[in-house]
């Protein structure tokens, strides 16, 4: 039995939070085993703190970007990625710092929370991209202002045109499908509103429910690369 499939749609939207790179081995930031829950945010992940503290605050994020190298885009990145191959346009728009949607080919991504690979300099605003590597070098060469990760903190404000280009996307799309995020954390967890408004299918791939789960026509429980998978394979049940 063949039901709709990826191919049949024109524009797809896959919306992705922590939860994607789950089975890649990064840790989430809530529930078990989050970030959150052993890091302050307060102390590791602010402007505040980085005034405070920018050694601190770099000790954590190349903890993490240890945590990462280590890691590779798990099955449901690459699905993601081939989505398009056939005729759809296909955006990522991530909530994820991590770079495994680049690293699985995907092409068009909106990174609303910046990448843990590169940094901008606090005082003159420079922007660099690191390797896949510890960083040792904390001081900007031009001005000696201090590097911080290019990412967005709490407290921070998106960059405007990236949300945007993130709106425009979901606003033109026939199939939005969100996978792996706690939708918790705005502006991000706005967007499938627009997604509503625009009539696009959508789909929601959590094992949990969540306080957007009401905004989607179809809720996949499970993990995202097996609910990818089904999808992928056109299962008759999903999307009917
Ligand atoms: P969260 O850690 O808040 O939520 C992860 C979600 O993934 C949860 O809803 C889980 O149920 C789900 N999940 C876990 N394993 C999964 C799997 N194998 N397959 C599918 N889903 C799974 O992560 P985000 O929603 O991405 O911001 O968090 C949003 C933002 O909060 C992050 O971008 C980060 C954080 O503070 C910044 O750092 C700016």
């Amino acid at each position: 039995m063949s039901g709709p499939h990826l191919r049949d749609f024109k524009r797809i939207v896959f919306f992705t939070g922590a939860g994607m790179s789950a089975e890649s081995g990064v840790p989430t930031y809530r529930g078990a085993g989050g970030i959150w829950k052993e890091y302050d945010y307060r102390r590791y992940a602010c402007q505040e703190a980085f005034v405070r503290d920018p050694a601190a605050v770099w000790e954590f994020h190349n903890y993490r970007r240890g945590l990462v190298a280590a890691c590779s885009p798990n099955r449901g990145y690459h699905i993601v990625a081939r989505a398009g191959e056939r005729s759809a346009r296909v955006t990522v728009v991530t909530q994820n710092i991590d770079g495994l949607h680049a690293q699985a080919g995907s092409r068009e991504i909106c990174e609303l929370h910046g990448n843990l690979w590169r940094v901008r300099c606090d005082r003159c605003h420079v922007k660099q991209q690191d390797g896949h590597v510890v960083r040792e070098e904390l001081r900007c060469d031009g001005c000696g202002g201090w590097w911080r990760p290019d990412i967005v903190w709490f407290g921070d404000h998106l960059h405007a045109p990236i949300l945007d280009a993130a709106q425009a996307a979901i606003e033109g799309c026939d199939l939005f499908v969100s996978i792996g995020t706690s939708a918790v954390v705005y502006p991000a967890a706005y967007l499938p509103e627009y997604a509503r408004k625009a009539g696009a299918v959508r789909v929601e791939i959590n094992p949990d429910e969540t306080p957007a789960s009401h905004l989607y026509d179809v809720h996949l429980r499970g993990p995202a690369t097996e609910m990818l998978a089904r999808l992928a394979d056109g299962d008759a049940e999903l999307l009917a």
